[in-house]
């Protein structure tokens, strides 16, 4: 249980102005939804109730996502998890989210990229009309994709110039895809010359080589991890000067196994090297946690102050894709804090 203390500090990391750059639809699935609509579509859950959150690693993680995924076949219970997040996004208080949607983990979608983007764009304009926070929408490449498939997808979000989308994002398994780099480089800098943003899931499946890639190959305006590039001073060098930002989830890096314990991840290190790190969730339905959470985890385990937490939650909004006006508005209130 929660001392008093620790529940004032929850209340203190709620009430601090932030974003959440590092967010994944796919990962918002409450564990009671993904059985009722199993149980509706007849669909065998691979483990019992008890062990169903309990994954063996990132392979295994991605997996669980295909299958809770396909369960979203209708328009109705895409609309239903946008909306949830927002929820979650408001409990936590935070006041705007970059959120990454990979299309291929969605099986009922395929090839109907608008329609799903439709229902998504209606569960978050619910949202923001009942006063839940702000949502961008990071469409994502998965890295075992082909080259023509990245550039199918990119061309698709060109021409639908959609409103809610600011950026191309690629996640999925480095380890199991070999490098990559390469194979995305066309697409990405095509996004990045039509105006989206870039972010890159890098240094998680992957070592420093992978956000090497990420920067010089990708354009990456932001990397998602990066935790990895500590083993590379050089990598943490660059990344300093350039002022390129790390979205990291410590929970995420420890229940896949990223790293064994909270006090052995680097992220510590790594802002005490001049990088710039945000407080992030992955999957936080998958994952048990939540933004509040990971906030109180870091002051917990490496003492962090009100000054560095304030720190990391501007690097947080200045990091994210927001709007001009919405990173103002929230920046103003982190003075205040
Ligand atoms: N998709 C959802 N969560 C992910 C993660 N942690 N790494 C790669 N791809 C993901
Ligand atoms: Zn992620």
């Amino acid at each position: 249980m929660n001392s008093p203390s620790s529940n004032d500090d929850l209340d203190r990391l709620r009430a601090l102005p932030k974003a959440e750059v590092h967010l994944h639809l796919e990962g918002c699935f409450e564990p009671s939804v993904i059985e009722q609509w199993a149980k509706s579509e007849g669909v065998v859950l691979p483990r019992p109730r008890e062990d169903l959150l309990k994954f063996s690693g990132l392979a295994d993680f991605l997996g669980f996502l295909d299958l809770a995924c396909g369960l979203a076949s209708t328009r109705e219970r895409l609309a239903e998890l946008s909306y949830g997040l927002s929820r979650r996004l408001a409990e936590s208080g935070t006041g705007y989210a970059d959120v990454i949607i990979n299309p291929t983990h969605w099986h009922s979608w395929q090839g109907r990229l608008r329609e799903m983007l439709d229902a998504i764009d209606a569960g978050f304009t619910a949202a923001e009309q009942d006063g839940l926070p702000a949502v961008g929408l990071c469409i994502s490449l998965l890295r075992t994709q082909s080259a023509d498939a990245a550039i199918e997808l990119v061309s698709s979000l060109v021409s639908l110039r959609y409103p809610r989308v600011v950026a191309l994002s690629v996640d999925g398994n480095e380890a199991t895809a070999g490098r990559t780099g390469p194979r995305f480089a066309e697409a990405f800098r095509r996004a990045g010359d039509a105006g989206l943003r870039r972010t890159v899931h890098a240094g998680e499946s992957s070592g420093p080589e992978g956000v090497w890639d990420a920067i010089d190959l990708l354009g990456a305006d932001r990397i998602d991890h990066g935790v990895r590039a500590i083993e590379d001073a050089s990598l943490l060098a660059t990344l300093a000067e350039r002022a390129i930002p790390l979205g990291i989830c410590p929970t995420s890096n420890i229940a896949l196994g990223v790293y064994p314990s909270i006090q052995e991840h680097p992220i510590e290190r790594l802002r005490a090297a001049g990088v710039l790190v945000s407080v992030n969730t992955d999957d936080p339905a998958l994952l048990s946690t939540s933004l509040v959470r990971e906030y109180q985890l870091c002051r917990s385990t490496f003492g962090w102050s009100d000054e560095i937490t304030k720190a990391v939650a501007r690097t947080s909004i200045e990091s994210s894709f927001a709007t001009d006006d919405v990173k103002s508005k929230l920046l103003d209130a982190l003075t205040g804090w």
